[in-house]
């Protein structure tokens, strides 16, 4: 960024999100103002976080650096209503989950502006920037040399930055996590089915402590984010008819008591996990042959 950046306006400030970034923003010395549709939401959490409040017009147009941190579904009212407070040269960057749609949305409405599409990979309980993940999906050479100064300064704090186009980086996270939520909701669904939660708990095993702690750990989570994910990643249904019809085949093989190929195939599977995942290590399994 070319001039030293000190004012830095968060739209969304009182949100999970917003919150943090207000507080770890702070905390590096920036002058951070929040803004949101709430007045007393903003007071509130304003003294707490103790930032200043501001209307979003104001927010706006005192900020040199401005980020969006607004739910997906309300990412273009929210740039639609800031854009004609923004000047050339000044920096907007959004954080939302999902990225192609919300960079066009940018790009539709804020030409002058300087750009950036980011995803924090973590959410609002983080304790510190140490080793946690951002993705950036900058477009053109200008969007990516500010993707790499900020990578530069994030990376000095501990953090680990990627840096892909906006298709690639919603691609990716239909599998990092789309799936895995779908897995936790079916799962929990199956689960609660079974009606013998609490027994099971009582006898359980490693798989049975991993399993309830993917759906539980899904489970506490905000369900309008999550629809939201959903509903707004790429082929997401695509990646889900995949994995309807992986459950039919090993089903198949469970209905057809065909043990002989169940294993197969699960050895089949273990070759090419060892060769794919650099972390598919011997510990992995040792956990399981000792726990189960
Ligand atoms: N939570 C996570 O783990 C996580 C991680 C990485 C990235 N993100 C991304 O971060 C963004 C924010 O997520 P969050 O979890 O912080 O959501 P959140 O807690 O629901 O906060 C969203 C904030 O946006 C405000 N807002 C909603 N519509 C608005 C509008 N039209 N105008 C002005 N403000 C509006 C909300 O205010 P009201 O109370 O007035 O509605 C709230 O303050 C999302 O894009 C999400 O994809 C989330």
């Amino acid at each position: 960024m070319s001039d030293k950046v000190t004012k830095i306006s968060i739209i969304g400030g009182y949100g999970k999100m917003g919150r943090w970034l207000a507080r770890f923003l702070a905390k590096e010395g920036l002058q951070v103002t929040i803004a949101g549709r709430s007045l007393q939401k903003l007071e509130e959490a304003a003294r707490e976080l103790s930032c200043r409040a501001a209307p979003l017009e104001e927010a706006v147009k005192q900020a040199q650096v401005i980020i969006i941190s607004v739910p997906i579904g309300s990412l273009e009212d929210v740039v639609r209503e800031i854009a004609p407070h923004t000047r050339p040269g000044q920096y907007v960057f959004d954080i939302a989950s999902v990225k192609q749609r919300p960079v066009e949305i940018m790009h539709k409405y804020l030409s002058g502006c300087r750009i950036l599409g980011t995803h924090p990979m973590f959410g609002p309980g983080a304790e510190s920037l140490q080793g946690q993940r951002f993705v950036f999906t900058p477009v053109g050479d200008e969007e990516g040399s500010l993707a790499e100064q900020l990578r530069r300064q994030l990376e000095s704090r501990g953090a680990k930055v990627t840096i892909m186009s906006p298709p690639e980086h919603d691609q990716l996270m239909g599998m990092v996590l789309g799936l895995p939520h779908f897995i936790a909701l079916v799962s929990a669904d199956t689960l609660l089915s079974l009606n013998s939660l609490k027994e099971a708990g009582e006898v359980s095993g490693t798989s049975f402590h991993l399993l309830l702690t993917l759906a539980e750990a899904v489970l506490s989570e905000d369900p309008d984010f999550y629809s939201s994910l959903q509903m707004s990643l790429p082929d997401m249904a695509g990646i889900e008819e995949l994995f309807r019809e992986k459950t039919g085949y090993w089903l198949n093989l469970v209905r057809e008591h065909d043990g002989e190929h169940f294993a197969q195939r699960m050895r089949y599977l273990r070759e090419q996990f060892e060769r794919e995942d650099p972390d598919f290590s011997a510990a992995y399994r040792n956990l399981y042959r000792l726990a189960d």
